[in-house]
């Protein structure tokens, strides 16, 4: 299969976007830009394509995917008895890089949240990713477009490394401003609780809901199972230290990314692989702490 690059900056022309919607219809996946990562995409309401994703990604089964919608009418065919404070968080931030997990409508197929009770939704900001759902008519499943426990991609190279030759159709939409993913809220008994640390600082989502997020249960059922893998990482070994005289480097086969934030650190990560590095050496200085999901993808790609 030959894998074709269709430009958007930031639209898709009308031809392209009938070849991308058409491929979504007819059951195809179809890798897209989003503010925060690449997706790779299928109709939601098509289980066979849903299928192909996991498939495709070499993703476990019980790793749930996120529905991508682009105006709200569309929560209606997902969700029932919504959460009033979910909705409060939907208000504020919608759209944009925030992930919210409702009570999964029955008609929504199983497939898509690995048969949990919820589904996850997100109303992306990019105007091509919009775009797209608007003309399919339909939400989008997308987890983020790289083989399983790589990298998420945050250029159409990044897609094409992974999948060339696999898929058909991958739209550039350039860099993604945001470079890491959403942040993924869940609900316990009404409270509000940060299941993925991501683009929208804990802080912001605080402020809105005048209280603190719950952080998940240690013990009892894993509320997002995305969270329990190894996930992120490169294939040179990733290492954290705690400052510059730490290091023991090896010249020549140990890469030390510079200005390291969460915007880049995915395209330092594979651009070190790229280069054929052997390990990644990262100085976590303040402004590194200080940041919880860049911290969080840092220790789950790294070997400590
Ligand atoms: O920014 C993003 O969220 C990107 C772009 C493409 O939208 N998507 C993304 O998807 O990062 P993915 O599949 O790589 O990560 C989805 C995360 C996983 O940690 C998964 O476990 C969690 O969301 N998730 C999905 N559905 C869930 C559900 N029903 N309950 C709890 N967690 C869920
Ligand atoms: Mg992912």
């Amino acid at each position: 299969m030959k894998t074709t690059l269709l430009v958007a900056r930031p639209h898709l022309s009308s031809d392209d976007l009938a070849i991308a919607a058409d491929l979504l219809k007819g059951g195809h996946l179809v890798a897209i830009p989003t503010e925060t990562v690449y997706g790779l995409a299928a109709d939601l309401f098509q289980p066979e394509a849903v299928k192909k994703i996991f498939y495709l990604k070499g993703r476990p089964p019980d790793n749930p995917l996120i529905a991508h919608i682009s105006a709200i009418h569309q929560l209606e065919r997902l969700v029932q008895n919504p959460s009033p404070l979910l909705l409060r968080l939907a208000e504020r931030f919608w759209p944009g890089p925030l992930t919210l997990v409702f009570e999964r409508r029955s008609e929504v197929p199983g497939i898509v949240s690995a048969q949990l009770p919820t589904i996850a939704v997100r109303m992306p900001s990019h105007p091509c990713a919009r775009q797209i759902i608007e003309a399919v008519g339909s939400p989008l499943a997308a987890p983020s477009a790289n083989l399983s426990g790589r990298p998420s991609p945050t250029s159409a190279q990044d897609v094409l490394d992974d999948f060339e030759g696999r898929l058909s159709v991958i739209i550039d939409g350039g860099e993604c401003s945001f470079g890491i993913e959403s942040t993924v809220i869940g609900l316990i008994d009404e409270r509000c609780v940060l299941l993925r640390p991501g683009a929208i600082p804990r802080q912001a989502i605080e402020e809105v809901l005048c209280t603190t997020l719950l952080d998940p249960p240690k013990n009892g059922p894993v509320l997002s199972p995305g969270m329990k893998y190894r996930h992120y990482a490169p294939k040179a070994r990733v290492y954290l230290v705690d400052n510059q005289d730490d290091l023991k480097v090896s010249k020549g086969s140990t890469y030390l990314p510079d200005d390291l934030n969460a915007q880049n650190l995915y395209s330092h990560l594979r651009k070190a692989d790229r280069l054929g590095y052997l390990e990644i050496v990262i100085v976590l200085n303040s402004q590194i702490r200080s940041d919880e999901a860049l911290m969080n993808r840092l220790t789950r790609a790294s070997c400590g």
